[in-house]
């Protein structure tokens, strides 16, 4: 097994970090080298930085000298009108559009905008798209397992006798998005908000430092959204999670922190109270 190098900072001055123990060799064997062994510096307690963002789709900005400030273990909620940017601000993290203008930094030394969408996938942010892409065919279970293998079926392939830890794992997400008791059942068989918890089990297995997800509690019915609620902030604090939503009732029962969007640009910020309170939201949402 490979040396890792010396992480820059201490990882014990920061409790919130989980370095995934195999980051250096899983990520070594899809060529990520020196990013690797790293771990993510998150020494300021931010986790992701974007500053003067801007995306311009034929001349018209998307996105206009956006800021954002994620800290680390935080629950964010992004609001805003159709059109503000909300869809496009996950695609700039993400690494599927590239800003034409500004800088984004996961961690202290992971530059977004050099990186593919894999090896930001790999250096840990998960995605969730509002549609549920499970596999209908397999089993809860295998689902499961085929999220944790696509990402590392390098490492997984080379080092199969880890199949113990990734089994526990497995079980242990399973509990958290309370399908235990489904795991051999069909995917295609599950309610549409089990699939949304599978789907999210999907990114979970794969240990993410930051979690997107767009708009997770629409069509689920009321029970769905309440246990939603508690898994998101079950899992704030492990992770950092950035959730695009516009059930103000579920934004009011998770998020200690809104950012609203307007036009591309942060319009406000602060606690749902706060923002909804501001004059210019009013303005926005009422058309006044
Ligand atoms: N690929 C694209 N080409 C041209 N315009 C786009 C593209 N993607 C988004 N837009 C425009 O950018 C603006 C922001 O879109 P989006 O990020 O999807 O907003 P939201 O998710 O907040 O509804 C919209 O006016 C949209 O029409
Ligand atoms: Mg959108």
């Amino acid at each position: 097994m490979k040396s890792t190098p010396t992480p820059a900072f201490d990882p014990a001055l920061d409790p919130t970090l989980h370095p995934n123990s195999d980051a250096g060799t899983s990520r070594d064997a899809i060529g990520l080298g020196q990013v690797a062994g790293e771990g993510l510096n998150t020494r300021h307690g931010t986790i992701l930085t974007l500053e003067n963002i801007s995306v311009s789709f034929d001349g018209f900005k998307a996105l206009n000298d956006l800021n954002l400030y994620i800290g680390v273990g935080e629950l964010r909620c992004i609001i805003g009108p159709n059109g503000a940017g909300k869809t496009t601000l996950m695609d700039v993290i993400t690494g599927k559009t590239r800003p034409s203008h500004g800088t984004a930094w996961f961690g202290e030394t992971l530059d977004l905008t050099k990186m593919s969408e894999v090896q930001i996938a790999q250096a840990g942010i998960g995605r969730k798209f509002q549609k549920p892409t499970v596999f209908e065919a397999l089993s809860v279970f295998e689902n499961l397992e085929l999220a944790q293998k696509t990402d590392k079926s390098v490492w997984a392939s080379l080092r199969a006798k880890l199949s113990g830890e990734q089994r526990g794992r497995i079980d242990e997400v399973l509990e958290t998005i309370r399908l235990t008791a489904s795991m051999s059942r069909q995917a295609g068989l599950l309610s549409h908000g089990q699939k949304q918890f599978l789907e999210i089990g999907m990114l979970l297995v794969q240990d993410p430092q930051l979690l997107l997800l767009d708009e997770p509690v629409a069509g689920m019915t009321d029970a769905e959204t309440e246990f939603t609620a508690e898994l998101f902030k079950t899992l704030a604090g492990k992770h950092s999670l950035m959730v695009v939503e516009h059930d103000m009732g579920f934004v009011g029962t998770i998020a200690d922190h809104v950012t609203v969007l307007h036009q591309g640009s942060v319009l406000a910020e602060g606690s749902l109270e706060d923002v909804q309170a501001d004059e210019r939201v009013i303005e926005v949402y009422l058309g006044r």
